[in-house]
């Protein structure tokens, strides 16, 4: 028989009883995790956000103990009781209440369940659409509520940081004026204005910068950010960042805040001290050394350029490369001489994933080189290559003699197989870095025009600054551009933005934009350029990604309360779903046959 809450008060948590209310009378609500019939004595486990606490239902409690009886899994109950210790034979050592029980008086049932469509229990994860479809049951388990109130607790952390070091926390619009920023926008027709879109922010960019214009001074919001951009393990189409701005300072200010609100909110959240200064690598480096641009530093595996020693190679794939001006690149994986066909065979699949024609290798073995290209190999490159690599018996060697930039993709994606696949990397280490000196502009080879490598809005390298009147040398601008990177993951992005009119223009001349096509899409901006906008830059982390990395998840989804598929689909709402003709109408739009 189910009864109302009434004037019914909860005195404590569950998982807030312990030793220390020995005797006390307590009032729980919860949901019954496990129920126990032992014939002369019922057990509930009983659950709320806060743990799990053994309730016992003696039968001389008449009227608890027969309403005991009828419960079952995930019903809602309210009990009173008074705190006590449990016979030596029960006390259950995994976990914190584990030496003490209440003793039942009163129980009311507050609400029944139908058996769930799947199991909390840790052990038996059921398939993650069902779960999705059933979100909030899944966020039932104590695994996904920890992800929650950890990030709970780092977002505290970020605000109390924040406020103390002069930021405002200020919200920005979430209907905006579709603005080019990289993805695709979300678009949001106008009922009001017929044939008229706003779009979601991608990110609140250009308002942040138009609030430095404004005199904020430094400004933050834990800001939704929305993008139709093809999803991957790390990214969602609805994320959330700490999006902020200062007024008047420099690329090194900001890096000494952000590795200040990061040593913060680790000690905070996880108790954990970071190191500080993060190591830093210009973006040269970092592709060549590691491939990418988000390296995973828990791990060596580094790239080696060997392109001197080939100079005279008779290895016509080489050869070829060399004519082409590529360089040839290898990385040296310990221990794996002795890798089978099979073996080799799935390394030449992972370099065709990324592109490549194939993969070129060589096993080290008893001071020599055998396998794969080793007969190509003269005896003076032999002793160089030796000599550079500083090889060890049973190294296997891999190499890449592509164009830079798919050289790097099969040399980066083959470091990270291995990384893994032979345990290189410590769980609990977190590697932070700063990769900085991206170029402003990348090539876009397919439409044959120049892209912002990051966004459009940051400052050039002051010594660039002529190369904007040099066409060849475009490629070589750099933009005081950072991303923060841990555990090969980019973490932040951030830059020091571009505050002078006429140094915009250039970029938007670079860009390609039509006069009337800039001031459609800028006009506002560029305009507010021109009322004294004090030189500013910023920076956003991905409020998701910093979960991740936290607490260790290895999908995006784990550490947002309801996500997305990786098509873009909430399982539960069913959205996107079709709406009615007349809702169509209302927003002046006719549906396409689909
Ligand atoms: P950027 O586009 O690099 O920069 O984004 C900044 C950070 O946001 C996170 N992020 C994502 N997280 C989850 N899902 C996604 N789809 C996704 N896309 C990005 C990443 C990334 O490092 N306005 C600039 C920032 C600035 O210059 O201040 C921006 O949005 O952690």
């Amino acid at each position: 028989m189910l009864e109302l809450i009434g004037e019914t008060k909860r005195t404590h948590y569950c998982g807030e009883i312990s030793k220390d209310l020995l005797n006390k009378e307590v009032i729980l609500m919860g949901w019954v995790h496990k129920r126990r019939d032992l014939g002369g004595l019922i057990f509930i486990d009983l659950r709320d956000v806060k743990g799990i606490v053994q309730c016992v239902f003696p039968p001389e409690n008449i009227e608890s103990y027969s309403k005991a009886k009828d419960v079952r899994n995930e019903y809602v109950i309210s009990v009173k009781g008074i705190v006590s210790f449990r016979d030596e034979k029960n006390i259950n050592k995994n976990i914190l209440s584990g030496d003490i029980e209440i003793i039942i008086n009163e129980m009311k049932i507050l609400n029944n369940s139908e058996p769930l469509p799947i199991q909390l229990n840790e052990n038996v994860i059921a398939d993650e659409d069902l779960r999705l479809q059933y979100r909030y049951l899944d966020l039932r388990r104590e695994k996904l509520q920890s992800i929650l109130k950890l990030r709970h607790k780092m977002v505290f952390a970020i605000r109390e940081f924040l406020t103390k070091n002069n930021f405002y926390e200020i919200e920005t619009p979430i209907l905006m004026k579709s603005t080019p920023e990289g993805a695709r926008d979300y678009l949001v027709p106008s009922r009001v204005h017929p044939g008229k879109f706003f779009a979601l922010p991608q990110s609140p960019q250009i308002y942040k910068q138009l609030l430095m214009i404004g005199g904020m001074d430094r400004y933050f919001q834990i800001a939704r950010c929305f993008r139709d951009e093809d999803l991957r393990a790390d990214r969602q189409p609805e994320f959330t960042q700490l999006d902020l701005e200062m007024s008047f300072v420099s690329q090194e200010q900001i890096y000494e805040l952000m590795e200040k609100l990061f040593t913060y909110v680790w000690k905070e959240t996880i108790n954990v001290e970071l190191k500080t200064p993060f190591p830093r690598l210009t973006w040269k480096e970092a592709m060549e050394k590691y491939g990418c641009d988000k390296p995973d530093l828990r791990f060596g595996l580094e790239l080696q350029n060997v392109t001197e020693i080939f100079a005279n190679t008779s290895f016509t794939v080489f050869k070829n490369a060399l004519e082409n001006n590529n360089q040839i690149r290898c990385i040296v994986i310990p221990d794996c001489a002795s890798y089978s066909r099979k073996q080799t065979d799935n390394l030449i699949n992972i370099a065709k994933h990324q592109g490549a024609q194939g993969l070129a290798f060589v096993k080290y073995v008893n001071n020599n080189f055998e396998a794969g290209i080793s007969k190509f190999f003269s005896e003076e490159e032999k002793i160089n290559l030796q000599t550079k690599l500083n090889l060890n018996n049973n190294d296997l060697i891999l190499f890449s003699a592509e164009r830079d930039k798919l050289s790097f993709k099969v040399l980066a994606a083959l470091r990270n197989y291995f990384g893994k696949e032979l345990n290189l990397i410590d769980k609990n280490n977190f590697a932070f870095c700063w990769v900085h000196d991206f170029p402003l502009f990348d090539y876009n080879d397919e439409e044959n025009r120049w892209e912002p490598a990051h966004h459009m809005f940051t400052l050039p390298k002051e010594e660039h600054l002529p190369y904007f009147d040099i066409p060849e040398k475009i490629g070589d601008i750099q933009g005081q551009l950072y991303d923060m990177v841990c555990n090969g993951m980019e973490l932040s992005s951030g830059s020091i933005r571009c505050h002078r009119y006429d140094i915009q223009k250039k970029i938007f001349n670079v860009l390609g934009f039509e006069e009337k096509d800039l001031q459609d899409k800028f006009g506002y901006f560029l305009d507010a350029l021109k009322y004294g906008t004090p030189p500013h830059g910023g920076i956003a982390p991905g409020i998701d990604r910093m979960v991740m990395i936290l607490s260790q998840a290895e999908s995006i989804r784990d550490v947002i309360a309801f996500p997305k598929t990786l098509k873009a689909f909430d399982l539960m709402s069913q959205a996107p779903s079709i709406v009615s003709d007349n809702q169509l109408n209302e927003l002046h739009l006719k549906l396409f046959d689909i």
